[in-house]
């Protein structure tokens, strides 16, 4: 286990603290981090919700919420005890002015702290909090805020969003979430290519022939479909996690870990990013919907009928072919997909090679295949990397692939923590390495935004798949039609 490095005692307040997001992922990573002892003194968490309860009651739904969402035998109840003192609860709606006492009584005395806000609500209360916190004279000189995705929904009303919090917060004291950044798997990326001199002269056009990235969930939109069906995927997931990926995965070595030298190289690829206009919209992308169908075996509905039945566009199902157009991946394409309710819940980058230029195993022509690394980011995170062998046995030449399979889990031995346990240590230590900049949310908006434009000016039609297939045929074929498969179909 790498070395814990305790933070300094903070007030963390988690505006939306009765909501989804703080129930589910951000106590519990607390919770593990407390028990690691990370935390240290009389750190505070101090949820904020509209919800009239008193402290108790909230801490009976914090419990429930551990005990459901932690992993089995992680709940302790006596280090509960001594976690839950760290809790306090605040009634109060951000949107009212004269709501905002009983914040400022809790935080009153404790202004040399570090203190962060982490913005667990809907995106259009990004700009009332940040304003609110100000105006309540709330912002010390160790503040620092969080703001969870979706941060707008194209690039005019991110900047509204970004304008408003930084009418209040400078750049620096802004931390952008994106939750794979937190992901053990996804930095491990960053180890795979600039902690071994293997892979470099083979990252390139000329080796690579190109680069597939899945995220596949097993999950329908369930409980979130009103927020979902205003949003749909390429919104969703690609805007911020796929983009992410393919930053990680194609910006040049930066000169250092250096918050801004990684995010001054992942930036260069979001500007490289080829437009996919109207004209290449229908070429270069799928858009699809899932329909009932069943997943291991359990039927499913769906998504009209999860809408009650009625009609909607939104796609939960997107592929792409993107080009970056620079001079390591000029003509390799990347292609993305992710959708719910697919075959299995599968996040993997494989960086596939080009084909031997010459086979000198004639008889096994189509038995060669090209190596392909594979990096699994989950489950059962790791790497593997695809080889042709010769078949034992003394008769004949018969040619196989066969793997160098690591997984990361045996080879470690130990839990991996969940993302948000990574990204709130980061924020209290004041490290933004691990968010997103402004200028690369706005990078990433252009981008998605003319996909949009191209969608609703070629009224680009939606694919309908059956729940736990791979998604729609168009997908397929938008690799056949280059003379490539998607990898793997489990
Ligand atoms: C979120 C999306 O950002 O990421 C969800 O809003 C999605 O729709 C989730 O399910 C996937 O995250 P993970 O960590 O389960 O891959």
């Amino acid at each position: 286990m790498a070395q814990l490095v305790p933070v300094d005692v903070f007030d963390l307040i988690i505006f939306g603290g009765t909501g989804d997001l703080a129930l589910r992922k951000l106590l519990p990573a607390l919770y593990h981090r407390d028990r690691d002892g990370q935390i240290t003194g009389d750190s505070r968490i101090v949820s904020v919700g509209r919800s009239a309860q008193s402290r108790d009651d909230y801490l009976g739904l914090v419990e429930k919420a551990l005990r459901d969402n932690l992993d089995s035998g992680e709940f302790d109840a006596d280090f509960w005890k001594a976690f839950s003192k760290r809790i306090e609860y605040v009634e109060a709606d951000a949107l009212a002015h004269d709501q905002w006492m009983a914040l400022k009584a809790v935080l009153s005395g404790n202004e040399d702290r570090i203190r962060v806000a982490y913005l667990a609500t809907a995106p259009s209360l990004f700009g009332p909090i940040a304003t609110g916190l100000k105006v309540n004279g709330l912002i010390t000189d160790n503040s620092r805020i969080v703001l969870e995705k979706p941060l707008g929904r194209d690039l005019a009303s991110a900047s509204e969003i970004n304008d408003e919090v930084g009418r209040c917060f400078a750049e620096n004291q802004i931390y952008r979430i994106d939750h794979y950044l937190g992901k053990e798997t996804v930095q491990n990326l960053l180890a795979l290519r600039f902690a071994n001199s293997l892979f470099e002269p083979l990252w390139r056009r000329g080796a690579v022939d190109h680069v597939q990235i899945t995220v596949a969930e097993e999950l329908g939109v369930g409980g979130r479909i009103d927020f979902y069906d205003r949003v749909g995927a390429l919104r969703d997931m690609v805007q911020n996690h796929l983009l992410q990926l393919v930053c990680l995965t194609a910006m040049e070595a930066p000169s250092s870990l250096h918050h801004d030298a990684v995010r001054d190289e992942k930036i260069k690829v979001l500007r490289a990013l080829r437009p996919i206009d109207s004209d290449a919209v229908r070429g270069d992308t799928v858009r699809g919907q899932y329909a009932a169908g069943a997943i291991k075996g359990n039927t499913v509905p769906g998504y009209d009928e999860e809408l009650g039945d009625a009609k909607s566009s939104t796609e939960t199902f997107v592929a792409l072919k993107v080009q970056i157009d620079n001079w390591r991946w000029s003509n390799v394409p990347f292609y993305l997909r992710t959708g719910k309710r697919l075959k299995g819940k599968h996040s993997e980058i494989i960086i596939q090679f080009q084909d031997v230029p010459h086979s000198i195993f004639p008889e096994q022509e189509f038995n060669v295949m090209p190596n392909r690394l594979t990096i699994r980011l989950q489950p059962d995170e790791g790497v593997k990397l695809s080889l042709m062998a010769k078949e034992p046995g003394p008769g004949g030449f018969d040619l196989r692939s066969v793997s160098l399979d690591l997984s990361f889990e045996e080879t470690f031995g130990i839990r991996y923590p969940d993302a948000y346990e990574r990204l709130l240590m980061e924020v209290l230590r004041g490290n933004p390495a691990l968010f997103m900049r402004r200028d690369e949310v706005d990078a990433a908006w252009t981008w998605i935004d003319g996909i949009i434009a191209g969608w609703e000016e070629s009224r680009q039609k939606i694919e309908t798949y059956v729940a736990g297939s791979w998604g729609p045929t168009a997908s397929s074929m938008l690799l056949d039609r280059d003379g490539r498969a998607w990898y793997p179909e489990l």
